[in-house]
């Protein structure tokens, strides 16, 4: 079955549609069983997709856990209330105190703070190593080191990483490989194909790809699948049908908007780039972007999100750009319809294994299903600011 096919097909088992087109919205806490032999035999069955109690799923749940499974690869996928839930399940779950962590510099914010304030109380270490290290992770590894955790591209300023490379060192001390997955949404990227034990995404971006819910998802090749569903249940990690009913709606069409994400994002980012108050543009499609040769080998395409550097340090100037926006909202997400923009800020902070030496401003967008041209123009006028 072809990718586009599969993403229509996926988690559409009679058992799930009942004869419809989509899974049935089960809402459920209680699963009520009409013999003792039945509440047996869904106690036995109850870590794969046999109703026991909601916090296992319904079968609203399974479908999405099914659909996933079938985008990314993989063994089974478990279901959190959000992206940063399952990124900190898939963390606990293959670590425990004494143990040694190997985190990208480059991870998501909350994705850090939850290393140094979190995992650090419980007396796991973590080392932050730069996005483009490659083999010389070798010179981080310890013997107590048992994750290397990746997000790639990197957050905000878009670095790619050599997957394969690192995933397969790490497997030859023994260590569990993570990666956040969620700019290659499991189309762009196919996470185990690269040696990926555990890929996790915040759904709540081009899964749901509408805005209106959060949802995390990680799916697990056989060898962590076991432990990862088993504790990320330990944890109370579960996610609500209506949530999972969202992302299943929105799955079908993840194929066709990330066409136009991407078309529009190159274009925007073609015109950026000759604007003389851009200084750069972080596209992983663009050689100037760090990784661009994984890209080029791993990925199948591109997306909406991006980044650039203006040649403009005056704070006053970038609000009045940022304020002047018609088309592009300011907010904290991105994988949804809509254009987005963000400024930046705290970089210094939030790298420390390759300092960010960049003195001028990086602003990130998202390039939402709006007319390219009404963005291209709206950013004109904004950029005109800067001047
Ligand atoms: C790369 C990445 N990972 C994880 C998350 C966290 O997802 P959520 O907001 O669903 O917790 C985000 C959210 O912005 C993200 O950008």
């Amino acid at each position: 079955m072809k990718p586009d096919t599969r993403l229509i097909d996926s988690g559409r088992e009679q058992k799930w549609t009942q004869g419809g087109v989509n899974p049935v919205l089960q809402r459920a806490s209680t699963v009520v069983f009409d013999s003792v032999k039945d509440m047996k035999h869904a106690t036995a069955k109850r870590a794969g997709d046999t109703l026991f109690y909601g916090r296992r799923g319904t079968t609203t749940t399974f479908a999405l856990s099914q659909a996933m499974t079938e985008l990314e690869g993989g063994a089974g996928c478990a279901l959190y209330p959000c992206g940063t839930a399952a990124i900190t399940s898939a963390l606990l779950s293959f670590l425990k105190q004494g143990d040694h962590l190997l985190m990208v510099d480059t991870a998501y914010e909350p994705t850090r703070a939850f290393c140094d304030n979190m995992l650090k109380n419980l007396g796991i270490e973590t080392t932050y190593y730069d996005p483009l290290i490659g083999s010389d992770i070798k010179t981080l590894i310890q013997p107590n080191t048992k994750v290397l955790f990746l997000e790639s591209p990197g957050s905000n300023t878009m670095e790619i990483q050599d997957v394969p490379t690192l995933s397969k060192i790490a497997h030859q001390h023994d260590i569990t490989v993570i990666l956040d997955n969620t700019w290659g949404s499991g189309l762009l990227f196919k996470p185990f194909d690269y040696g990926v034990d555990i890929s996790v995404q915040a759904a709540t971006k081009y899964i749901v790809g509408h805005s209106d819910a959060m949802l995390g998802t990680a799916t697990a090749n056989e060898k962590h699948w076991p432990t990862l569903r088993e504790n990320s249940y330990l944890l109370g990690q579960c996610a609500a049908p209506d949530d999972c009913y969202m992302a299943l709606r929105g799955i079908r069409t993840l194929s066709v908007r990330m066409k136009q994400h991407q078309d529009s994002a190159l274009k925007v980012a073609h015109w950026l780039k000759e604007q003389a108050i851009v200084k750069t543009v972080f596209h992983p499609a663009f050689e100037e972007c760090p990784g661009h040769e994984f890209y080029k080998r791993d990925f199948s395409g591109s997306n909406g999100l991006f980044s650039f550097v203006v040649n403009c340090d005056d704070e006053a100037k970038i609000v009045a750009m940022l304020d002047s926006m018609q088309h592009f909202k300011m907010g904290f997400s991105w994988g949804g319809f809509e254009s987005l923009i963000l400024p930046v800020n705290g970089l210094d902070r939030l790298r420390t294994a390759k300092p960010w030496t960049e003195s001028n401003r990086l602003i990130r967008v998202h390039i939402g299903l709006e007319d390219v041209d009404d963005l291209i123009s709206d950013l004109a006028q904004g950029l005109a600011k800067l001047a």
